[in-house]
């Protein structure tokens, strides 16, 4: 059997931690007055901490002292880490472990290619470190999603190039990460949003092994 090296994205793949990066950018957006919905949110998923909060100020044209952006930036973070203090391996997406476990048994590379500086404490709290080879997070790379950085960063360690690469993505921006980085981009989440990917599921719960293994194969 051929080997792969297979990507996955956290947030909103191995764990709805999605929902906790809204929920701390609503409050920020709100104490702000910058109107934002989930809709809107879809922008900011992918995308750095910085970043984000460079588009949710554009969204109104607003302009504010490096340490007031730093503070939103901190605090921010302080809420989501709130959020996630006491996350366990029971959040866990559906049939995600044992994607990884089938993966691993039949000898295929696993990392994980996260925008987030926060990945490593996640992985850790879920316990799933074992079965990633390398983990790139947020604190690794200098360019974030939708550049490939992370993703070729994670092929490099793997020694397998791009094309021998598949990426587990929620979001528009690692799609075009994975996409312009010349890999294989699996949406998953909404079809339409996610309308860019080579492949689409709502969730792992749609991936059966004899889809994995005609991506090994192919
Ligand atoms: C991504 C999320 O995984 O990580 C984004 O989809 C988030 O919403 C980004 O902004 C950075 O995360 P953190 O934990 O470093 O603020
Ligand atoms: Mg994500």
């Amino acid at each position: 059997m051929q080997k792969k090296g297979f990507i996955f994205d956290l947030d909103g793949v191995i764990v709805n931690t999605a929902i906790y990066h809204y929920l701390a950018w609503k409050k920020i957006a709100d104490q702000l007055e910058i109107p934002f919905s989930e809709i809107k949110n879809e922008q900011l998923k992918g995308v750095s901490r910085t970043d984000s909060l460079k588009k949710i100020l554009s969204w109104k044209n607003l302009t504010v002292t490096k340490e007031i952006f730093n503070h939103l930036l901190e605090k921010k973070n302080n809420d989501y880490l709130h959020y996630i203090s006491k996350m366990t391996e029971n959040d866990i997406l559906p049939n995600v472990v044992n994607t990884l476990k089938w993966l691993k048994n039949n000898n295929q590379q696993i990392a994980l290619g996260s925008a987030s500086k926060n990945a490593k404490i996640i992985i850790e709290k879920i316990q799933l470190t074992h079965f990633f080879e390398t983990i790139i997070d947020g604190n690794s790379v200098t360019k974030t999603k939708p550049n490939p950085e992370v993703f070729l960063n994670a092929a490099k360690y793997l020694k397998l190039p791009p094309e021998k690469c598949i990426v587990f993505e929620d979001s528009v921006a690692g799609i075009q990460a994975a996409n312009s980085g010349g890999m294989i981009s699996i949406g998953i989440g909404d079809k339409k949003t996610l309308s860019d990917a080579h492949y689409n599921f709502k969730d792992f719960t749609e991936i059966k092994n004899e889809f994995l293994l005609k991506l090994i194969n192919n």
